[in-house]
């Protein structure tokens, strides 16, 4: 075709000439992304078994993440249902999304879904919505769940362990291998509580690589006494944390393929030292080596990092640290992801530092470049720590620099940080349902918006000049909000708010935290990559 032909004959301006160069480039862009997108993806992991079960519903329905359910009214996992049992939830908090959450099967007595899968390890996520279900109250609901011969929960109250959090949801996900003939999940209602019921509704299946038992994590008893501890494949576990340090929330479709939620770290950071957070220097790009594969954590997580601080003097005079509560009782693997992704760091020995969790020495002499070989090479190290006692406890992982070897920088580095529990003798994950809420507790993952609920305590414990920071970025947030809610809206197609939940995994989590209030919103915020 002859564009000059064109040009003349039919007169076009030089805005329309320029209107259509930009639509070309913006398509060329736009090809390029995807085509980019496309090859990005094709590496990640491809699960062999990936099963959405839409609990109290019938048909196929998209989650706001365009993810596929498939009601479980007829479904082969379950064919004795035949739809007795679903509920709608009597009330849907405008912050929840409506798949899976706005249906809920009920059980008055054990019931049994079975899913025929090959043997090997899977995740299995449990999604709560507590609400009121026809005649049956929130507050009623206290069961078990099994699966196979591993008690994932126990007496659990969704709506104690939901008002505790200050969450509207609860997302449990559990690691457990499954044997030739697959799985049972068996849903029980206590015999205790009068008008006891369970309840579900959302169930998620998703076949996994070898994500632990490969792994050769130390048993820290502190100092020289760490020694060599061996997860059996038949070990189940709970992921109990799984925070992008020093990055935002990481939703579940960008995950790398296991489709995980990886949170922001800063509300579990203690006291006032936040250090500095870092992003990827841009001529870095991370790069897998055969020890890591992706399916490890997603490029997200090793990219962005958290460091003390450029002051030698400051840093040598505190430690960083995580504050984690879990339930005593149990052991947990604690997986630390590490990536040195900002120049000058590139040789060994310039950035040196003491691992503690739970106040022992995990590791002495961390060096990431040591370890990785190099600038944007990920890395990690996983440690097991016991707890004791019953309640809640908190774990603390908390990182030093290390002087001896007199390295170039006083300083310590973490991109990513995951805590799993794992099964105790009993073949046992449940923890006790929380007790009496702390007063001054601000929820991290508080997206439970129009809901005054606790607003009133914020104040109480924010003062002083975290107070005066956390002023300035609830105010940044609020910007940063409105922009996301309104690209929201244009995604959904709807002119209501949904689905801000946390991504996350709702940690039976006590503390309190000044900065929540904040990095909440910064999780709300997260939802659109400039892929999307
Ligand atoms: C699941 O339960 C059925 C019925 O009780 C039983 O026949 C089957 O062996 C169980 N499967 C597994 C993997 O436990
Ligand atoms: C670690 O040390 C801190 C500060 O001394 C203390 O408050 C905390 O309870 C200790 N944690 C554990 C698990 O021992
Ligand atoms: C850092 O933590 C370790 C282990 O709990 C402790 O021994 C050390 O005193 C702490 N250092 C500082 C500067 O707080
Ligand atoms: C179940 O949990 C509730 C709430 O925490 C508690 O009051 C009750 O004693 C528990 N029941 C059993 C049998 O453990």
């Amino acid at each position: 075709m002859d564009l000059g032909f064109l040009f003349l004959d039919q007169s076009w301006s030089l805005m329309q000439l320029r209107s259509l160069l930009c639509a070309s480039y913006a398509f060329l862009l736009l090809a390029t992304t995807l085509v980019v997108v496309a090859v990005d993806n094709s590496t990640y992991y491809v699960p062999r078994d990936d099963i959405l079960l839409n609990c109290g519903a019938s048909g196929q329905a998209s989650s706001f993440d365009r993810r596929s359910w498939t009601g479980d009214t007829g479904t082969r996992y379950a064919p004795s249902l035949n739809g007795s049992g679903g509920f709608d939830a009597l009330r849907l908090d405008p912050s929840v999304s409506t798949v899976p959450y706005s249906t809920a099967r009920v059980f008055t007595s054990p019931f049994t879904y079975r899913f025929p899968l090959s043997a090997g390890p899977i995740f299995i996520r449990l999604h709560f919505y507590p609400s009121d279900y026809s005649n049956h109250a929130a507050s009623d609901a206290f069961f078990s769940v099994t699966s196979g011969p591993y008690i994932l929960l126990h007496n659990f109250s969704a709506y104690l362990t939901a008002d505790a959090l200050n969450f509207a949801y609860l997302i449990r996900e559990y690691s457990v291998n499954v044997s030739t003939g697959g799985l049972n999940l068996t849903f029980t209602p206590s015999t205790t509580h009068p008008n006891s019921y369970a309840f579900i509704n959302g169930i998620e299946i998703l076949s996994i690589p070898d994500l632990f038992s490969s792994a050769t994590p130390l048993l820290v008893y502190g100092d020289d006494d760490n020694h060599a501890y061996t997860i059996d494949p038949d070990q189940a576990l709970e992921t109990v944390y799984r925070l992008n340090v020093g990055g935002q929330a990481i939703p579940p479709i960008e995950d790398s393929g296991l489709f995980r939620s990886w949170d922001d770290d800063s509300p579990y950071i203690y006291g006032a030292a936040f250090g500095v957070t870092d992003s990827n220097d841009p001529n870095v790009t991370i790069t897998y080596p055969t020890s890591v594969p992706n399916y490890i954590a997603p490029p997200d997580v090793y990219s962005t990092a958290r460091s003390m601080g450029p002051n030698a003097q400051v840093n040598l005079n505190y430690n960083l640290t995580w504050i984690l509560p879990v339930d005593a009782g149990f052991y947990y693997l604690v997986r630390l992801h590490f990536c040195e992704i900002q120049y000058p760091i590139v040789k060994k020995n310039q950035r040196v530092f003491d691992i503690y969790l739970n106040n022992q020495t995990a590791k002495e002499k961390a060096d990431v470049i040591g370890w990785s070989g190099g600038i944007g090479i990920p890395v990690y190290r996983d440690y097991v720590v016991t707890t004791m006692g019953r309640e809640q406890m908190d774990l603390w992982v908390a990182l030093h620099p290390y002087t001896l070897s007199e390295p170039e920088y006083y300083d310590a580095i973490l991109n990513g940080l995951e805590v799993f529990k794992l099964q105790n003798s009993n073949n046992s994950l449940a923890g006790l349902n929380p007790g009496a809420r702390s007063q001054l507790y601000v929820d991290p993952g508080d997206h439970r918006k129009g809901s005054a609920k606790h607003k009133s305590e914020v104040p109480v414990i924010v003062g002083g000049v975290v107070g005066g920071f956390a002023v300035l970025l609830a105010g940044f947030c609020l910007i940063g909000m409105c922009k996301c809610q309104k690209k929201k809206m244009v995604k959904e197609g709807k002119g209501a708010v949904t689905s801000n939940g946390p991504y996350g995994l709702s940690p039976l989590s006590l503390y309190g935290n000044t900065r929540s209030v904040a990095s909440a919103d910064f999780n709300l915020c997260r939802y659109f990559s400039i892929a999307e």
